[in-house]
């Protein structure tokens, strides 16, 4: 097994003076997919905000393949390849879909033709959709333009916040197939998710948050098993 090559380290933070996370501490191995689960208001989306330079750290530190990266700013980290998909407003709504993606690969020099034909054998869908407005696709589509115009730069590691948000079962299965897909290029995926059973089986381990604190963390399988954690956590 790898080293871990993002990790996050005691951290305490969260918007100007209140602390919304509590010493929380996380590891991913460039190999893995891991979700982190729990309640609504559990500070989920807060710390993959934390990890991608969105909010204020008080406390604690974040290491990227090595080097800290506490705080720094999302291009930075982008540059660096940590890219970030948020929970909503992922998308430029007016623009195409071709335009999103050109938007995700600014930062590259030349031309991101090549790119974007990747993202369009990734994503089969959006192939018929180039050009159209990306605020008029189904939610399912925003979303696989959201994870596209992340993966524009080749990221090493892809922080999903509830890529199944307001997806039809169908949808979501989609979307899952594609993370694994994503996943298999080499790519380590950090991923909170509200379908949190559906999460932990393709995870290779999770996470539990809870009041901005670590409540509990083993592999996906043993997660799955654990019967106090289905009760809690899972919903039975
Ligand atoms: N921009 C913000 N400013 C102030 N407080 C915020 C902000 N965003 C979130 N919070 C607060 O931080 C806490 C954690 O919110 P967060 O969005 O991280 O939870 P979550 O675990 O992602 O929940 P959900 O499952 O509902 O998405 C909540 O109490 C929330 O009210
Ligand atoms: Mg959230």
């Amino acid at each position: 097994m790898s080293e871990a090559f993002l990790e996050v380290r005691e951290l305490t933070g969260g918007y100007g003076a209140t602390d919304i996370l509590h010493a929380v501490n996380l590891a991913l191995r460039s190999d893995e997919i891991v979700s982190i689960i729990g309640p609504n208001g559990a500070g989920k989306s807060t710390l993959l905000k934390a990890i991608a330079g969105l909010v204020t750290i008080r406390l604690g530190s974040v290491f990227f393949e090595g080097t800290e990266v506490t705080g720094m700013r999302p291009d930075r980290l982008v540059r660096r390849g940590l890219c970030y998909v948020p929970q909503e407003a992922n998308v430029f709504p007016r623009l195409s879909v071709r335009e999103n993606l050109e938007m995700g690969a600014f930062m590259l020099p030349g031309d991101p033709a090549a790119q974007i034909e990747r993202m369009g054998e990734l994503f089969p869908p959006l192939r018929e959709k180039w050009k159209q407005a990306a605020g008029t696709l189904s939610g399912g589509q925003r979303q696989m333009v959201a994870i596209a115009r992340a993966l524009m730069v080749e990221p090493r590691v892809l922080l999903l916040d509830e890529p199944s948000a307001g997806l039809s079962p169908r949808y979501t299965e989609e979307i899952f197939e594609r993370v694994v897909a994503i996943h298999e290029t080499g790519v380590g995926i950090l991923m909170v998710e509200q379908r949190a059973r559906r999460a932990l089986e393709m995870s290779h381990r999770g996470y539990i948050l809870a009041m901005g604190r670590n409540r509990h963390e083993d592999t996906g399988p043993a997660l799955l098993a654990d019967p106090n954690v289905a009760e809690m956590f899972l919903g039975g």
